[in-house]
């Protein structure tokens, strides 16, 4: 009888902390929390994109408009030449190689996830991705082209002219400039990254995020680095100096490039620059916008200093960049696009 009594009894606190157990963990995750204020886990779905509806014949006229390299003066330079959809969206050099063998000012940032930021390049000088896609076609370093002879090349493709009308159906004259920065826009915005640890994280999956990482993450919050990189995109959506509290040396930051008082003209903006994406960052070196720094675990020592005052030790430094690794998404699956054939009256490669 006591016998049975004790073991019921003992039976029953047992069940009772299983269940308080379980509750715990449903409920209370303090960091997971934390992070759930700060950011939002990027949606599986394709964005909806300002004054241009995203249909599936402008995503595949801009799939293969973004492959084009007939769209540089060269025929050689697409998009993803410096924008390559197989490197992280990247090309990987410290600046990007254009025209003529031509080295630009700047290191060329992920195409990944762009279409959430909320301006476009480094000083942010493009409202949006359409407005963003006519600046490389025409830039002299970059692919050297004019909208006359990009309309020249496409209008000698009677694929080209078919693809526009479909994708721009009831256009009068559908094959215009306006209408390539359009279709690309729409490609763009499909190349989002979604499902990365860190989302799966912020969706509740309490072990997509590893010790290092957790450590890493409240770091991130606690120092202060998600004071500028936060939201869906942990970063992309405002402007900060470069060199708040200390400024990196010239090996760093350029003198040269004084950033957005270039876009505003404003004394406050020397050496301001949009606070960059940190989704895919893993994949993404070199560096800044002068891709002067090769590492990661640097680049985050260089913010801390920088932007913080903060002189990190080398476990922070591997936490929190344990943790900018779990900023890696699922890449987007692009089929290579096959693109029609040139005529005789399609104009010719100027490699000069
Ligand atoms: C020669 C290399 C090169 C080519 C070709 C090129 N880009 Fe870029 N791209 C860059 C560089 C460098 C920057 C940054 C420039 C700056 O901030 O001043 C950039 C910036 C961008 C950005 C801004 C991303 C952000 O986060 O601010 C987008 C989007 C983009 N390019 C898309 C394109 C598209 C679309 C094409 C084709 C029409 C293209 N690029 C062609 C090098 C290139
Ligand atoms: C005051 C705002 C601010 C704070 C705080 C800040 N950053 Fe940044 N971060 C920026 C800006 C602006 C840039 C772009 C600098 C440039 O290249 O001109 C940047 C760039 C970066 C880059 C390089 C990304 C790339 O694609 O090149 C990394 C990595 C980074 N930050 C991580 C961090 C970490 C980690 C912290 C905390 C230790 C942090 N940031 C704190 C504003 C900030």
């Amino acid at each position: 009888m006591t016998h049975t009594l004790k073991a019921l009894a003992v039976g029953t606190v047992s069940a009772i902390g299983a269940l308080l157990v379980a509750g715990s963990a449903l409920a209370a995750d303090p960091l997971m929390d934390r992070a759930r204020d700060l950011f939002k886990p990027l949606p599986a779905s394709i964005p909806v994109v300002k004054d241009n509806a995203v249909t599936r014949e402008k995503i595949d006229l801009g799939k293969m408009l973004f492959f084009e390299p007939r769209l540089s003066a060269s025929g050689i330079f697409s998009c993803n030449s410096c924008h390559n959809l197989g490197l992280g969206g990247v090309d990987g050099l410290e600046t990007s190689v254009g025209h003529g063998w031509q080295k630009g000012p700047r290191n060329s940032p992920t195409v990944l996830n762009a279409v959430l930021n909320v301006a476009q390049f480094w000083d942010g000088r493009a409202e949006d991705l359409k407005a963003q896609a006519k600046g490389p076609i025409q830039a002299g370093v970059e692919m050297n082209s004019t909208p006359d002879r990009v309309m020249a090349v496409l209008t000698s493709i009677p694929t080209y002219k078919t693809k526009f009308a479909d994708a721009f159906p009831n256009e009068k004259n559908p094959v215009s400039f306006d209408n390539v920065a359009k279709a690309i826009e729409a490609f763009e915005a499909t190349l989002t990254t979604p499902a990365a640890p860190f989302d799966q994280f912020l969706e509740g999956k309490a072990d997509a995020l590893n010790d290092q990482q957790k450590a890493g993450l409240a770091l991130f919050m606690d120092k202060g680095c998600s004071a500028c990189h936060n939201g869906v995109n942990i970063g992309g959506q405002d402007y900060f100096p470069f060199g708040v509290i200390e400024k990196p040396g010239a090996d760093i930051l350029p003198p040269g490039d004084k950033g957005r008082f270039a876009v505003t003209k404003t004394a406050d903006d020397e050496y301001v620059f949009r606070s960059p994406t940190l989704r895919n960052v893993a994949l993404t070196a070199p560096y800044f916008h002068s891709g002067k720094v090769w590492d990661l675990r640097q680049a985050v020592a260089v913010m801390g200093s920088s932007q913080l005052g903060a002189k990190l030790n080398e476990t922070e430094i591997d936490q929190i960049t344990a943790f900018l690794h779990s900023l890696t998404g699922q890449q987007p699956r692009v089929e290579y696009p096959i693109l029609p054939a040139s005529l005789p009256t399609t104009p010719q490669p100027m490699l000069r």
